[in-house]
């Protein structure tokens, strides 16, 4: 579990994330429910939905949201973005995906930018996923992406980054324990006030790499048929080199 959750990072994620192009991904996970849903896909979760940037873009392509994250920073920046653009059908859920509790059931759930990852203890993707199953309608799609083994190994590693954007900075430090399967990220955010000077909060997340065949089977055990494992937006499916796979799997 990280904890403090996002502490340091939701006031400063939409623009340390700049460059995640929520739009085009959206078109995908309609491409994907076209393709593998068994039923018209209508009502949809998102789970760990953060600042809500892919629950906005499903909501403008006509898709009922609800919307699930255990941070309330990040679920009140959403709120305020809601606000902004006069989004108040959404249902904003404090929940944590390992154990949420939804009014009925919906009939396609997302999980993006490595919520899943973020399962990190013994049993926790197990949970998420017989909620998932709980809650989807019967030929109903999950769909979520994950970092892959390569990118814990070779791009987080021991290395080291700096993000940075207007008036903010992130200096990001990974440690990956490749026995336990687990990346701890030190994060220090330092923010610049009006008067030159420049806060600095820490945090550290950790995430959980999880195999494609330890992926396969737990879905397979909740319940699920997997229908896809893609690479890029394009349905690419080149997974040997990929940092990132989108995976669609259907409810059985
Ligand atoms: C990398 S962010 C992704 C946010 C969003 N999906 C996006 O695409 O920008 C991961 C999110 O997972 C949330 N999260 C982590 N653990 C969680 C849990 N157990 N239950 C619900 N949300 C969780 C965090 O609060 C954070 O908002």
């Amino acid at each position: 579990m990280n904890e403090p959750l996002y502490a340091a990072l939701w006031a400063n994620y939409d623009k340390l994330n700049s460059e995640t192009d929520y739009e085009k991904w959206a078109d995908f996970i309609c491409a994907l429910f076209q393709r593998h849903a068994a039923i018209p896909v209508t009502s949809v979760l998102d789970l760990a939905c953060g600042t809500g940037s892919m629950t906005f873009a499903l909501r403008g392509r006509g898709y009922d949201m609800t919307a699930l994250d255990l941070s309330p920073e990040m679920l009140c920046c959403a709120r305020e973005k809601a606000d902004a653009c006069g989004a108040a059908d959404i249902l904003w859920l404090c929940q944590d995906m390992r154990s949420f509790e939804l009014y009925g059931t919906v009939s396609a759930v997302v999980c993006c930018l490595d919520g899943i990852n973020h399962l990190t203890g013994a049993g926790d993707l197990d949970r998420c996923l017989a909620l998932i199953h709980n809650y989807l309608e019967p030929g109903g799609l999950f769909v979520f992406d994950v970092n892959t083994p390569k990118k814990f190994r070779e791009f987080y590693g021991n290395n080291d980054y700096i993000l940075e954007d207007d008036g903010v900075l992130c200096c990001w430090q990974n440690q990956y324990d490749a026995r336990r399967q687990i990346c701890t990220f030190s994060l220090s955010v330092f923010e610049e006030n009006e008067d030159g000077t420049w806060d600095r909060t820490d945090t550290v997340q950790r995430e959980r790499c999880y195999s494609r065949e330890k992926l396969v089977r737990s879905l397979e055990k909740a319940g699920f048929s997997v229908q896809g494992i893609y690479t890029g937006f394009e349905m690419e499916t080149e997974t040997e080199t990929a940092h990132r796979w989108y995976i669609a799997a259907r409810r059985d």
